[in-house]
């Protein structure tokens, strides 16, 4: 029947924990390879970044400060005033971003960046009541995979996320956004701290719970960073002195499986959506857990599934026509959404009447209950597969850390709303890791923490410890 058929396609995307002890294996070992050198003939698949992040807040922290947050869903620009000890106050608004900016010049995007922060500086009069010199300090929160020489020197290694603007990559982005905004005239704003969205989630979530040594992102990417031990980190050239015996490595594990260590999972739809991206065998691991490529997953399935003519059966001859919304949804990647994988997994009604009006309204009309039945199969099938693969990942984190109780921040769409996920995720970490763990929710934590990274330094340099 059908419904076997479909149940064999899809046990290639089914994990055993074995199989996930052996993912959490070779991410130990990625990890431990990755914080030993950053010599590129080794092969490593993992940067490791080193963020010169040595402290979490420590309650004393005050400041004004702007953040702009780059690299998620929404592009944000904030105003964070830090008053001490939980009490941070934060006002915000997300400006859209022409999607030709993604793809176009570097300099036209930072030139952009520094029109919002005209805008929201002056929208919300922030510069009314300040004397004619004052100097905003602003964090940067850009999420993608920088190799840092300081706080405020991030040298772009590579674009992740379908972004990639040209004369990015290879340069330092703290100088870039600077340039921008001084070009800007009668904007008054340095730069003075660059920090990942993990970082800035771990930050401040650690502001809170104080065994919070873990920041996690899943959202449009997935990655997360940790405190180290600065002895286990051979590769760390900066100072070394017993006021820095830790510090936050930006892990950038969505890059895991790069030399091979996933083949042993991957599938045959791993590997089209791999190739027909725009960065083939880059972000292995990110790529069958995030959110920008979940839907892509479903939809590769739900194809090969209509090719064989297991579902909709006789549609493909029925609307031959190109410019029908059915061949749109069969031709164009990026078609189907997480949000979509979410929606129709979590569909309980008796006629599936969520999956088929989500159906129809990609243009897949009139679906019939079993065609709706197996998509829900295939939706609920790769998001638990993401949901282990994403637990097996902060387990191996976990058990590094070898503390009594670890608290893990996490922010980003698919944990704040995949109400499924987040549960699988929960359930298969709590089988990996018998140590007492808890992931928290961390609300506005990268603009927040970023503003806190920036806080953390100035009190450091102002008072010395
Ligand atoms: C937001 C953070 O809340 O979550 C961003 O402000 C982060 O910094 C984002 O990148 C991740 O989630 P998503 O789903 O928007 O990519
Ligand atoms: C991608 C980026 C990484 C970021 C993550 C979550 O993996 O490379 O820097 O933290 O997405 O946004």
């Amino acid at each position: 029947t059908f419904r076997e058929e479909v149940k064999h396609i899809l046990e290639p995307f089914q994990l055993t924990d074995e199989q996930l002890r052996r993912v959490m294996a070779n991410l130990n070992t990625e990890m431990t390879n990755g914080l030993r050198s950053d010599d590129e003939r080794e092969k490593n698949d993992l940067a490791m970044f080193p963020t010169y992040v040595h402290h979490g807040p420590s309650g004393q922290e005050i400041g004004e400060y702007l953040v702009v947050d780059l690299g998620g869903s929404n592009f944000r620009v904030s105003h964070v005033n830090i008053e001490g000890r939980n009490r941070i106050r934060l006002n915000n608004k997300i400006f859209l971003i022409p999607h030709s900016l993604l793809l176009g010049e570097g300099d036209k995007l930072f030139d952009y960046i520094a029109e919002c922060l005209q805008r929201f500086i002056d929208d919300n009069k922030l510069a009314l009541h300040k004397p004619a010199d004052y100097k905003f300090d602003l964090a940067f929160t850009f999420s993608f995979p920088c190799n840092q020489t300081s706080l405020r020197q991030a040298r772009l290694v590579s674009w992740t996320k379908g972004f990639s603007c040209t004369g990015v990559v290879g340069n330092d982005v703290v100088l870039l956004l600077q340039q921008a905004i001084d070009r800007h005239k009668g904007l008054n704003i340095q730069v003075v701290a660059l920090v990942n969205d993990t970082v800035g989630t771990l930050m401040a979530c650690s502001s809170i719970y104080r065994d919070c040594k873990v920041g996690v992102i899943l959202g449009t990417g997935y990655n997360a960073c940790y405190f180290e031990n600065v002895d286990n980190v051979p590769k760390w050239k900066g100072v070394r002195d017993q006021s820095r015996k830790q510090i936050v490595i930006n892990t950038e594990w969505g890059a895991l499986g790069k030399h091979g260590c996933l083949d042993f999972i991957r599938t045959s739809v791993d590997r089209e959506l791999d190739e027909s991206s725009s960065t083939p065998n880059q972000q292995v691991f990110e790529k069958m857990i995030s959110a920008l490529y979940l839907g892509e997953i479903v939809r590769l399935i739900i194809v090969d599934l209509v090719q064989r003519s297991i579902l909709l059966p006789g549609r493909m001859q029925k609307t031959p026509s190109l410019r029908s919304d059915y061949n749109i949804f069969l031709i164009l990647r990026g078609s189907f959404y997480a949000k979509h994988v979410a929606d129709i997994e979590s569909d309980n009604t008796e006629d599936l009447s969520v999956t088929s009006s989500i159906l129809t309204s990609i243009g897949i009309h009139d679906p019939s209950y079993d065609d709706c039945y197996l998509i829900r199969e295939v939706c609920r099938t790769v998001s638990l597969r993401a949901a282990k693969l994403a637990a097996a990942a902060i387990a191996v984190l976990v058990n590094r850390l070898n503390q009594p109780s670890v608290t893990v921040g996490i922010d980003g769409t698919l944990f704040r709303h995949h109400e499924k996920f987040k549960k699988n995720l929960a359930r298969t970490l709590s089988r990996l890791v018998p140590r007492t763990h808890r992931l928290v929710l961390s609300e506005d934590g990268s603009s927040k923490g970023s503003a806190l990274v920036a806080a953390v330094d100035r009190r450091m340099r102002e008072t010395g410890f």
